[in-house]
């Protein structure tokens, strides 16, 4: 079916929402809170101007989002003719969430290193530059200001690009994203070149999203345009504040790397049937891509030369490995978007998947372990991890329902007690209880056991990062009164 391709006005979105600014390979986030309202007001209004929009390609990149607290510092309550979605209002730490998504025992927010309560913070800026110096400069700019409009920095985060281009387990990043229809020429013309190739294959991944599942205002994956937050002011003019804004999630999530190989070398020790195996195929089998980023699906045994994204994105499951002996079915990327291997129905499941995409900007943070190791530390010592940020326009049928339905579901497809062996968390009685992972093959399958936590979450927030005019309205809505 041939749709009309939206126009996404770039000029109003945040740049990071559609672009990973992966050429600014230094960040920070720095978590801030709001006390006074007037003050606040004439802050924002300081510094949109400064907020980069999608439209340029910049060297340094500022942006802005706020939690529903610090929504609610500018707009009351009364004033919302549409809200906020309510996994967003009611924020991350909800002993319900919590239950969703995981974060009991050793994930519980007291645990947390930032945003124990939905109460401790207000926002979030995020900080991209090409180098140390620039983002410093551009941090001390801001922050220097924020005495005077009574802005406290509660948290900041730093990371950068490690130059591997991998996460600190040794995968590369970033790999498979979703396509937004209509969103970039060069990115079109890619998703073609990868139809046409899989039409030669029989088979056809549809990669294409419609930008209503990750910025508010245009069409989902429904055929909708869901309404999204509205107000009004007191001359009852209505203003769209939800308009080319989205809803990202925010998680720091430590990964014990160390604990990760030394589990993965004990299995190659202690099970026969690896003999013949290495200890990154074991690994690999786990996240469902190997070290280079190659899929275990295209590439079953070998690791294989290093491709472009676009080239190594291609699969599908059902069609192509549907019993997992490639990629296994338990496997994090085949968990996180099973692609054509939901239902029987493989069109079906593709639309289906399609409703539950989000748009990865995660980051790393920490020493990598082997420098760690050099420098004579050792692994409980530094914290080191990923920054998970995701984007949707709905986080409840997105970002949740991956992480719940999908990665936390140890009964998934024909598996019984497989949780996502990454980032997957099982609880009896409120208490952590590893589980196992099945690695399909030949004549038998081959089962690991009592699988250690590798990821524990360490602080997290729900954001709305709104359009660039959304903030004007915000920053002005106090003196319209
Ligand atoms: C420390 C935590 C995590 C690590 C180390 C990690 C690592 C990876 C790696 C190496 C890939 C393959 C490369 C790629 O396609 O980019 C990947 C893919 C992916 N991950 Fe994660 N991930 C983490 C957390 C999460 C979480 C919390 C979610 C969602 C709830 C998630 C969702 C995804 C998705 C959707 C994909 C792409 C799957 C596909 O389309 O084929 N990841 N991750």
């Amino acid at each position: 079916m041939i749709m009309s391709t939206p126009t996404i006005d770039h000029a109003d979105i945040q740049g990071i929402v559609i672009r990973s600014y992966k050429d600014l390979a230094e960040a920070c986030y720095v978590m801030i809170d709001f006390a006074d309202v007037k003050k606040s007001c004439k802050w924002l209004k300081s510094i949109i101007n400064r907020i980069t929009p999608a439209s340029i390609k910049p060297q340094f990149a500022l942006q802005i989002a706020f939690t529903s607290k610090g929504v609610s510092h500018f707009i009351s309550d009364d004033q919302y003719v549409e809200p906020f979605s309510r996994e967003f209002l009611e924020g991350m730490v909800t002993p319900e969430r919590s239950r969703i998504l995981g974060d009991l025992d050793t994930n519980d927010p007291v645990k947390w290193n930032w945003g124990q309560n939905n109460e401790s913070i207000g926002g979030v800026l995020m900080f991209f530059a090409e180098n140390v110096e620039i983002l410093e400069r551009n941090y001390r700019n801001i922050v220097d200001d924020f005495e005077i409009y009574n802005i406290q920095e509660v948290i900041r985060l730093n990371s950068q690009i490690l130059p591997s281009g991998k996460e600190h387990f040794g995968f590369r990043d970033g790999v498979s994203q979703p396509l937004i229809r209509g969103l970039e020429k060069e990115e079109e013309l890619s998703l073609q070149k990868a139809s046409t190739l899989l039409q030669d294959k029989k088979v056809v991944m549809d990669n294409y999203i419609n930008p209503g599942e990750f910025i508010l205002g245009y069409e989902n994956e429904y055929g909708q345009v869901p309404s999204y937050p509205t107000i009004t002011n007191v001359i009852g003019d209505k203003l769209n504040i939800g308009l080319n804004g989205s809803y990202m999630v925010f998680r720091q999530m430590n990964q014990d790397v160390k604990t990760f190989w030394e589990y993965i070398y004990n299995q190659k020790q202690s099970n026969p049937s690896f003999k013949d195996k290495d200890a990154i195929y074991i690994a690999s089998k786990l996240m469902g891509r190997w070290p280079n980023g190659n899929s275990l699906t295209d590439n079953p045994e070998e690791e294989g030369e290093v491709l472009p994204n676009d080239k190594i994105n291609n699969f599908l499951y059902k069609s192509q490995d549907q019993f997992g002996f490639g990629c296994p079915i338990g496997s994090h990327v085949r968990k996180t978007n099973p692609r054509d291997g939901i239902d029987s129905d493989p069109d079906k499941s593709i639309q289906v998947s399609k409703r539950h995409r989000i748009l990865r900007r995660g980051r790393t943070f920490g020493t990598p372990l082997s420098e760690s190791l050099n420098l004579g530390k050792n692994n409980k010592e530094i914290d080191r991890g990923l920054y998970f940020i995701c984007f949707n326009s709905n986080i409840g049928r997105q970002f949740e329902f991956i992480q719940q339905t999908w990665s936390n579901n140890g009964k998934f497809d024909d598996l019984y007690n497989d949780v996502d062996p990454i980032t997957g968390v099982s609880f009896t009685k409120g208490k952590y209880v590893p589980c196992q992972f099945t690695i399909q093959s030949q004549p038998f399958r081959k089962s690991l056991k009592d699988i250690p936590q590798f990821v524990f979450i360490r602080g997290g927030a729900y954001f709305f990062v709104p359009g660039i005019k959304a903030l004007e309205i915000i920053a002005s809505i106090h003196s319209k009164y």
